[in-house]
């Protein structure tokens, strides 16, 4: 490091010189601007509540399988929609709330994971592995709530179906100002685990909290909450109860929620054969914090959807 900045200034000419004059342009104007200071505290916020979901992982990680699943867990491959190829053999599940991409290139390089499986053994013929995870990156989850959800969720209930080991819910405790933050998941171990680290790390009991149930079992808290995230549940319902699942949120969600889904809902619904039915329902929404964009890889997120109900 050097105290003029030489080598960061040297960093900055390569980087620009590959860009083309009107980009250029727009990038001197930023730099100039007052905005530029205010988004590089916005950035600077931003990395000091992800080194916090950071260490959450990371102890996370002391107690939970290295595969990320637990003994009393039923895992069901699905037999249905884009993951009905993934099986035991082609399949390995990497969680990505407590393994980052440079922590499973570690890991690959460690010799802790492989990304291969051998068709034949003793042979070269082998074929990539499908890494799947059970719960959102660090990233992906910045971006739901920087970027996709609006700004102010005072007064607002948020859940989490199916909240596994937590990470959602502290990064909606971290990063936003909802009033009220609630898991619901149907697992013990895993509801025993989010317990420890709100303790741990003393968040306040009142603004989160796990439900251990099945969500079918709570309409109450269906028709309570404002903001719903709702991963993929493929590994862990069979497609007869994934139906049914969608019937009863469709019965009990209100009017004006915000409902994040990490596969389109024609995706989602198409595969199991009922989409017609739910074709009214949602309204696609732009995301809500678009001056925020700038602080993430917007191709890495484009698997993420906000919807209202109508
Ligand atoms: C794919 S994980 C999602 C974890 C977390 N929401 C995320 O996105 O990072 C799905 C979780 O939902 C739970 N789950 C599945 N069906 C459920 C149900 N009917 N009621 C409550 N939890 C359920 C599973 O046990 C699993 O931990």
């Amino acid at each position: 490091m050097s105290e003029d900045g030489t080598n960061t200034k040297s960093r900055i000419l390569d980087l620009f010189v590959g860009i083309d004059e009107t980009e250029l342009d727009s990038i001197e104007q930023w730099i100039c601007s007052k905005q530029y200071k205010q988004d590089l505290e916005k950035k600077k916020a931003i990395i000091k509540s992800d080194k916090m979901l950071l260490k959450i992982g990371s102890v996370i990680k002391k107690m939970v399988p290295f595969d990320g699943e637990m003994p009393s867990e039923k895992i069901i491959h699905p037999t249905v929609g884009d993951q009905a190829d993934c099986n035991r053999i082609n399949t390995c599940h990497i969680d990505e709330f407590l393994y980052d991409a440079e922590q499973v290139e570690d890991l690959v390089k460690e010799g802790k994971l492989t990304r291969h499986y051998c068709l034949e053994c003793n042979s070269r013929n082998v074929k990539e592995l499908t890494f799947i995870t059970h719960s959102m990156s660090r990233e992906l989850l910045q971006y739901v709530f920087k970027v996709l959800l609006p700004k102010d969720l005072e007064d607002k209930q948020f859940l989490d179906v199916g909240s596994r080991f937590g990470g959602v819910l502290y990064a909606a405790y971290y990063f936003t100002n909802a009033t009220s933050i609630v898991g619901i998941e149907m697992n013990k171990e895993c509801c025993e685990i989010q317990e420890k680290i709100i303790g741990q790390f003393s968040m306040d009991p009142n603004r989160i909290k796990i439900v251990h149930a099945d969500v079918a079992d709570k309409e109450d808290l269906i028709r309570n909450s404002d903001v719903f995230l709702m991963s993929v549940l493929d590994f862990f319902v069979t497609t007869e109860e994934h139906r049914n699942l969608w019937y009863y949120f469709k019965k009990h969600l209100r009017k004006g929620s915000y409902i994040v889904l990490n596969r389109s809902i024609a995706d989602t619904l198409s595969g199991l054969d009922i989409f017609e039915e739910f074709i009214d329902w949602l309204s696609i929404c732009k995301p809500c914090q678009m001056e925020n964009e700038i602080f993430f890889d917007v191709e890495d997120c484009n698997e993420l959807f906000l919807y209202t109900v109508n």
